[in-house]
């Protein structure tokens, strides 16, 4: 796939097929996130693999007491009509766990200590496009309290569970959300 035409045809699907994905996919898929960039090549990113329906269910619960939470919260209506059960209908989910102490030399600025999590995110874009090369579907999913999702995963306190990439087949056409125009986001200083 030209790679261009991997960037635009990327997106985001919540409606998964429950056909399974092998674990070469899997470790393939999350290898490209392993060549992203990060600061000082600390690599600040470790996965958790979820195949296991108790612990996609607890996810599923953690994600639904949110979003309840949000839509009070934000007074947004659409929350009320957004579904996580793809949560549970896809086949994998993917913890990317990010570190903090492995952040690079921003530790020491001001508005500092994040760029472990660019570094995650930028593994987590990996992912996606891979995934997408591969002919699958992926979702960046951060809908849950952190500490929660500690408590699920069995992750430690100093690390930072950055999102949820939840992979599948996607079970139907995914229209693409428009992008306002390049122009509009551009600033030349010349
Ligand atoms: C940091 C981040 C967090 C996101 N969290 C969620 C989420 O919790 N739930 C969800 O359904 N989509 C989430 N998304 C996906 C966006 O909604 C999606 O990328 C956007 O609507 C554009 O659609 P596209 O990815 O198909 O181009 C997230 C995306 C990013 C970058």
């Amino acid at each position: 796939m030209e790679l261009f035409e991997a960037i635009k045809g990327r997106r985001s699907c919540r409606n998964f097929s429950s056909e399974p994905i092998t674990e070469d996919i899997i470790m393939e898929i999350i290898e490209a996130g392993t060549w992203a960039p990060s600061p000082l090549n600390g690599q600040p990113w470790e996965f958790i693999v979820i195949e296991d329906n108790a612990t996609k269910e607890m996810i599923y619960q953690e994600a639904e007491r949110c979003r309840k939470w949000g839509e009070e919260a934000s007074g947004w209506k659409w929350l009320g009509k957004y579904r996580v059960d793809f949560l549970k209908s896809a086949p994998v989910l993917i913890a990317v766990v990010g570190d903090p102490a492995k952040t690079g030399l921003d530790a020491y600025l001001d508005e500092g200590g994040v760029g472990y999590q660019y570094a995650c995110a930028a593994a987590i874009q990996n992912m996606h496009l891979a995934a997408h090369g591969l002919g699958l579907s992926s979702l960046w999913f951060t809908l849950y309290d952190k500490k929660k999702m500690r408590e699920i995963l069995d992750i430690p306190p100093e690390k930072n569970p950055v999102s949820i990439v939840c992979i599948g087949k996607p079970a139907g056409e995914i229209p693409a959300p428009p992008r306002k125009e390049v122009k509009e986001k551009v600033r030349f200083v010349r």
